[in-house]
């Protein structure tokens, strides 16, 4: 079937000499907290790794201690719950699989952490995925008749196989209401969630960048060097 490439979304860390936005992340992961984490995991993050994209100690711990993680009561031994600490995981919306299946007839929502690396520009894809949901359009359906989506999914031209089982997740502008008073429309928060996806998947992607660059100067220093080095080693073969 005919699906569209993700749009190019311009980021603050695409390129060599990409950086991260700060402030992004921070809507990004407001986005996560209030729209995506009903539905998906973040099984890979922990709430201290949050330090890293501009919260402090204090900020972290009140975040970890208003989730509820899965515990172990001390007395009876029994499964339950307690207030998350920095170093426990994002938790899952769900108790298990088959729970996770029931809910959302019967596709399992993927644990976000590694999403955008585990598919085709990844990043591009989650923003063009968030904001591409419509109506399939009349030429596709009379080429495709089997493109129609079925009962319970929804028509998306960036999912390979144009219908899945998500609910349009973000549906009206101004879904979230950002701290940093940045209009939340739907492309802004599709943009916002999949850079902070981006920062889940590969938090040191920025590090990685940079150390490119003393690299190839220093590889620029050695090439000199052993230039010269070989003009003076054979000066005296004439
Ligand atoms: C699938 C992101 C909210 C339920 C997905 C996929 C992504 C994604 C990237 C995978 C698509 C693929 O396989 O290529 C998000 C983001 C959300 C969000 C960023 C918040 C903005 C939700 C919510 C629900 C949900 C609130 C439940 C009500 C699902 C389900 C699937 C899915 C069931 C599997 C769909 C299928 O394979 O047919 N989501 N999601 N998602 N999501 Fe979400």
């Amino acid at each position: 079937l005919p699906y569209e490439e993700p749009r190019d979304f311009a980021f603050s860390f695409d390129g060599p000499a990409g950086k991260w936005d700060v402030q992004q992340l921070q809507r990004g992961l407001k986005v996560y907290d209030e729209v995506c984490s009903a539905c998906h995991s973040l099984k890979f993050v922990a709430f201290r790794n949050l330090s890293q994209i501009g919260y402090d100690e204090g900020q972290v711990k009140a975040y970890a201690a208003a989730k509820q993680v899965p515990g172990i009561d001390p007395v009876t031994g029994e499964a339950t719950t307690r207030p998350g600490l920095p170093t426990d995981y994002f938790p899952s919306p769900y108790p298990n699989a088959v729970a996770a299946a029931a809910a959302n007839n019967n596709a399992i929502p993927p644990d976000l952490s590694l999403i955008t690396k585990a598919r085709g520009d990844g990043t591009n894809y989650v923003a063009s995925l968030l904001s591409g949901y419509q109506e399939p359009s009349a030429e596709l359906l009379a080429e495709h008749p089997e493109a129609a989506p079925g009962p319970g999914l929804y028509h998306n031209p960036y999912f390979p196989n144009l219908n899945l089982a998500m609910a349009p997740p973000l549906s009206m502008d101004g879904q979230v209401t950002y701290d940093d008073g940045t209009e939340a429309t739907i492309e802004q928060m599709s943009k916002d969630v999949a850079a902070f996806l981006t920062w889940t998947a590969e938090p040191t992607l920025v590090q990685r960048k940079q150390t490119g660059w003393p690299v190839l100067i220093f590889l620029l220093f050695a090439t000199v060097l052993a230039y010269l080095s070989k003009n003076q080693i054979w000066a005296a073969v004439k």
